[in-house]
């Protein structure tokens, strides 16, 4: 077999037609090309029925009834904290705090930890490629505290240049903040690396895992990482909804940040205690059903395994980039090395919100503008850029299409100029 076939042959979906219902209904009259994964994965019957069913056989609130149907309904949460704990091969389930995505896990350190152990001339070191979400809650914290932000560059391929990390790294370093996979550019950072010369300067290691935990296995113990964050709406499962790894002994000293139900061991007008962690994190009503949703993704996604997912990915994503960068006037931002998944390009003469439009018409869908980057489109002194990211049910046949697609705006936008 040559090597284009081997090629298309690892393209082939891993999914069932069947498994992504939503996929199969027509978008403008058109076959629906779903490639704006990144923003927010599809959901597989697997996840919607975990959901459908624990309404209809199962809802009750947690901790808190001695009935029957309320520790049926903890258990099934407290098994979906096992499942998640397993899934980033953290080392107990009480590192595992639910969340309602990303933003808000990130939120947490700072708030919690952040409040409570930084003062004025500490530095915590983000990158050039961080989402807003790995940003603006250490920017609220320095200005509580006094700390500073210290940003690692970015070289012309979205790479992180690690001479200038290692660089940036001291005494005063109490956190570094870093994407595992950037949402802008795809690439994908060596975290296990980052974080052991955060260590060395006695730092911690927080993770973004939202454009990650959907593409490549995670071992949070082997990144050796302090905190690890992620959403389950980018990893097939369900909306507002996601969890906190925190590492046992750093989150064991950590103060609350939201207060409530659920997160106290004693309330007084004279004053409260808390709940050890992860209750005391966890604040109020919990999103439970969303729990079992996130459960059930991660059962379907290791089903499947998620080498595969990553070994089929990379082989579309390749594919993607041969096709799309034969076509005239169009520039890849982002063509680190290590990439996953997400392929960011301009075309000459034509706004990245047109060519989502035009896109759209063709039952496309991409996100075209800053994707919540802003910092990495000044880094590349750029409004914005298309994005076609993949996921596991993606296939050839996709990127055929949003080749044919762009072909197809940039013969309207010529056709435009002639007149
Ligand atoms: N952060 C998500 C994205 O990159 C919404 O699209």
């Amino acid at each position: 077999m040559n090597a284009p076939d081997m090629r298309r042959q690892s393209c082939l979906p891993l999914h069932r037609a069947e498994d992504f219902p939503i996929l199969e209904r027509p978008v403008r009259g058109k076959r629906l090309v779903y490639l704006d994964n990144g923003a927010t994965t599809q959901k597989p019957e697997a996840v919607i029925e975990a959901e459908r069913r624990f309404y209809r056989e199962s809802n009750a609130n947690i901790h808190r009834g001695v009935h029957w149907l309320s520790q049926h309904a903890t258990d099934l949460y407290e098994q979906g904290r096992e499942t998640v704990r397993r899934f980033l091969n953290a080392a107990r389930a009480e590192e595992i705090v639910f969340t309602r995505g990303t933003t808000e896990a990130i939120n947490l350190v700072a708030q919690s930890w952040g409040r409570a152990n930084l003062k004025a001339g500490d530095e915590i070191v983000l990158t050039a490629m961080e989402h807003h979400s790995n940003i603006v809650p250490w920017q609220l914290l320095c200005a509580e505290t006094g700390a500073e932000l210290r940003v690692v560059p970015i070289n012309d391929r979205g790479e992180l240049d690690l001479d200038a990390y290692v660089a940036l790294l001291n005494e005063r370093t109490r956190l570094v903040a870093v994407a595992h996979v950037s949402n802008a550019l795809g690439t994908v950072n060596p975290v296990q690396d980052i974080a052991a010369r955060a260590k060395a300067v006695g730092a911690l290691v927080l993770v973004d895992g939202a454009q990650a935990v959907a593409h490549m296995p995670v071992d949070v113990q082997a990144i050796g990482c302090d905190f690890y964050a992620f959403s389950a709406h980018k990893l097939y499962g369900p909306t507002g909804i996601g969890a906190l790894y925190a590492r046992w002994d750093v989150l064991r000293g950590m103060p609350p940040w939201q207060g409530g139900g659920d997160m106290i061991r004693t309330v007084s007008f004279e004053g409260s205690t808390w709940a050890d962690p992860p209750q005391r994190f966890e604040a109020g009503t919990p999103n439970i059903a969303g729990v079992v949703g996130m459960a059930a993704a991660i059962d379907y996604v290791s089903a499947i395994g998620l080498e595969r997912i990553a070994a089929h990915e990379h082989a579309l994503l390749e594919y993607a980039t041969e096709a799309v960068c034969k076509l005239p006037g169009v520039r890849l931002i982002g063509t680190a090395r290590e990439k996953a998944s997400i392929l960011s390009f301009m075309v000459d003469g034509i706004h990245p919100h047109d060519r989502g439009t035009i896109l759209d018409m063709e039952g496309i869908a991409i996100r075209a503008g800053h994707h919540c980057a802003m910092p990495v489109m000044k880094r590349f002194g750029i409004p914005g850029t298309a994005r076609a990211s993949f996921a596991l049910y993606n296939d050839e046949r996709d990127v055929e299409a949003l080749v044919a697609g762009i072909r197809k705006a940039q013969a309207m936008f010529d056709g435009g100029a002639a007149r």
